[in-house]
């Protein structure tokens, strides 16, 4: 159902790579609830010519972009504002990839290269992507931006490597940036913690699948789908959240809060024959 809670307004989402990507899910409900936007992604995925059937179900303007790029990034919101016909109200970050992971290099021996590559493409593209925008005047007043994160920011997962520090990082760009966006134009700035979901992104740590499991057995409502991950950052995008700003919000259907629950204990009973 829909509520027309971004008619109106303009965004930009990045990170749309097939119909698994959470970005994917939020795109459709943007347009669902009455928004235009245009899709931007890295020229390198743009290759494998998915979103061009997300545009054309979305009535979108595709404009390429690697985040980590200032001149791609001034030309993406200059572009953006053309063909939108103002100001952008609200702006998805959902950009995450680590080499370390990719090549399955283990915490304490992370390649430095691969890191700061990792911190650029995840974490710093946030803090471009807001710095652009700021200087560009680009946001409207009461405008919207969030990025998508992992609770890996606050507890220790071990497969996830540098992406818990990337993550980290990019949660206090939220905080800081969120306080400088907001007393200069009222602009929002908050990061979603989401559940483990199976995307391009997700399947690709190591140990993905018991990591979902385990996550599901633990969560009172189950894992948050990317699909209700959609839904949650519409919210974020509308007016209805207009106070809410510099937060790390967990949306993972109670994980964060939970210690253990009873099926995790009787599967673990079960496992020792007890
Ligand atoms: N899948 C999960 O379990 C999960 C859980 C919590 C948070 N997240 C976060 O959600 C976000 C979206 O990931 P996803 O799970 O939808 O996977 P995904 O693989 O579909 O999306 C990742 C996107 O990042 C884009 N990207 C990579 N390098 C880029 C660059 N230089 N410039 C622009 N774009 C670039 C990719 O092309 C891709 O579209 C990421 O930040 C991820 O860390 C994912």
């Amino acid at each position: 159902m829909a509520y027309n809670l971004l008619k109106g307004k303009r965004g930009i989402i990045t990170g749309a790579l097939d119909a698994n990507s959470i970005a994917w899910k939020i795109a459709q409900k943007a347009h669902q609830e009455g928004a235009t936007f245009v899709l931007t992604n890295a020229p390198i995925a743009m290759r494998m010519g998915e979103i061009n059937k997300l545009a054309e179900e979305t009535g979108s303007t595709i404009i390429p972009a690697d985040a980590t790029s200032i001149e791609d990034l001034t030309n993406l919101y200059t572009q953006a504002q053309e063909v939108l016909g103002g100001k952008i109200d609200f702006v998805l970050h959902s950009i995450g990839m680590s080499v370390n992971i990719r090549k399955n290099i283990p915490y304490d021996e992370l390649n430095y290269d691969y890191f700061a590559k990792g911190i650029d493409v995840s974490a710093m593209s946030f803090h471009k992507m807001l710095a652009v925008a700021k200087k560009l005047d680009a946001i409207n007043e009461g405008g919207s931006v969030v990025g998508l994160t992992y609770m890996a920011a606050q507890r220790t997962y071990p497969f996830y490597t540098d992406m818990a520090d990337i993550k980290a990082m990019l949660e206090s760009i939220a905080r800081s940036f969120g306080y400088y966006y907001g007393l200069d134009k009222k602009v929002r700035v908050n990061t979603v913690s989401q559940s483990p979901t199976k995307t391009t992104a997700g399947t690709g740590v190591k140990g993905f699948g018991d990591l979902y499991s385990f996550a599901e057995a633990i969560s009172p409502l189950g894992n948050a789908d990317a699909e209700s991950c959609a839904d949650y950052c519409i919210t974020l995008f509308s007016d209805l959240t207009r106070m809410v700003t510099m937060q790390n919000l967990f949306h993972d259907g109670g994980y964060s809060s939970t210690g253990v629950s009873v099926e995790v204990m009787q599967k673990l009973d079960a496992a020792n024959n007890i």
